[in-house]
């Protein structure tokens, strides 16, 4: 079911966690909200659950409005039909595998004879159907996480809310199951809003990600715009672009670095007075021994450490105007460059990308005692 957030804000006491926020979520569509920790995912989403009072704003869930502080609708969290799966295994471990599955059922007063059948056809969405007889307290964290979301999806709920649920898991689990929760959400259609801190997490399971930043969204859009075109340099920072450079004012093609005697010249224009970075990913920038007359940025410089990853290496460039450059290149380059050589970083201007310092309405939650008075004041005129 398609869900609709409008002006949603929530305070706790003075602090005001949730910002004005809106999003509307297609029937069907998986929102994945990205950000660092404490910038309001959570909260979010505990407002869509029910679990949070917002200080304003309106909630619908397929069209029915579950809160809005106006009309004073308030519908609690257990007459949402949502399907909540968090950080920490909410698994019984005195009950087996099935009876975990069948609890909520039995709450739902569904019927003894279709109970075992029903709990055993989500276990095995899952890939748990063998397991169904076991004791929870005998199954790995990745089963459990599976046992969970089984629970969750046996009560048809309208929406899924996800918070960090693999974040507890080991890496290779957590990327098998990654694949196979964005399985289960393509072949069921599921509507979800699912939150991590973690970027691949998000590029591979949303069909649109929600940055946040600072108890607001800074973006939103689909994975491969995320990742092509960071409206910021502060998400492009977060989401791991390594070279990221300051910029001075100007409206230019060549733009110069704040920090060091470095010009950088990019496809786009410099943005005026707005502060500005010019962003370069580790895979456009080229290493060689000579330089190419066609390519707009070449710059000397001496390797500092290449570090073979298999199918890549990372190569650190000192530049001879100051800053370090860090370069992702084919694997065999760790066997051509080494520690000390003299080399060229060469980068085309179209993969230099001019960004705002931040996206425009974004602001920093200072502690009130600290925040400069002009600043206060802009944040309540905005609310
Ligand atoms: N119950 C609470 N009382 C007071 N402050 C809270 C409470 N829960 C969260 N916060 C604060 O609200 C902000 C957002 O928290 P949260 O939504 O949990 O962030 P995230 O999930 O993005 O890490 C943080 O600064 C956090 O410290
Ligand atoms: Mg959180």
């Amino acid at each position: 079911m398609d869900v609709t957030i409008e002006n949603l804000s929530l305070h706790y006491g003075d602090f005001q966690a949730v910002k004005d926020l809106s999003l509307d979520i297609a029937d069907g569509e998986s929102i994945v909200m990205l950000g660092q920790s404490g910038c309001g995912k959570t909260s979010t989403m505990r407002c869509v659950a029910g679990l949070e009072e917002p200080s304003a704003g309106r909630i619908s869930i397929g069209g029915r409005a579950v809160f809005d502080a106006d009309a004073g609708t308030r519908v609690p969290a257990n007459k949402r039909n949502v399907g909540l799966v968090f950080q920490s295994y909410a698994v019984w471990p005195h009950l087996t595998v099935l009876e975990n599955v069948a609890f909520p059922l039995r709450m739902q007063k569904v019927a003894k004879a279709q109970l075992r059948e029903k709990a055993l056809t989500t276990l095995r969405t899952v890939g748990l159907e063998d397991q169904a007889d076991k004791s929870a307290s005998a199954l790995s964290g990745g089963q459990m996480q599976r046992v969970a979301l089984a629970r969750s999806l046996a009560m048809e709920p309208a929406i899924m809310l996800l918070d960090e649920p693999l974040s507890n898991l080991d890496a290779r689990l957590r990327d098998d199951l990654r694949v196979e929760l964005r399985r289960l959400q393509l072949d069921l259609g599921l509507t979800s809003i699912y939150v991590t801190h973690d970027q691949s997490e998000a590029l591979a399971l949303a069909d649109r990600v929600a940055v946040m930043q600072h108890g607001r969204i800074a973006q939103l859009a689909r994975p491969t715009e995320i990742y092509d075109t960071p409206a910021s340099a502060s998400i492009a920072a977060f989401l791991g672009v390594l070279n990221i450079f300051p910029v001075q004012p100007g409206t230019g093609h060549r733009l110069v670095s704040t920090e060091h005697p470095l010009e950088l010249v990019s496809e786009s224009a410099g943005l005026g007075d707005v502060p500005a970075s010019v962003s370069i990913r580790p895979e456009h920038v080229r290493v060689t021994l000579d330089r190419d007359a066609q390519v707009a940025n070449a710059w000397e410089g001496t390797v500092g450490v290449t570090v073979f990853q298999g199918a890549t290496t990372r190569c650190s460039v000192t530049l001879d105007a100051g800053p370090v450059v860090e370069a992702t290149l084919a694997g065999s380059a760790v066997n051509v460059f080494h520690p000390g050589d003299r080399v060229f970083v060469q980068v085309d201007a179209r993969d230099v990308k001019v960004l705002p310092d931040e996206v425009p309405g974004i602001v920093p939650d200072l502690p009130a005692a600290e925040a400069p008075a002009e600043l206060v004041g802009a944040g309540q005129a905005g609310e």
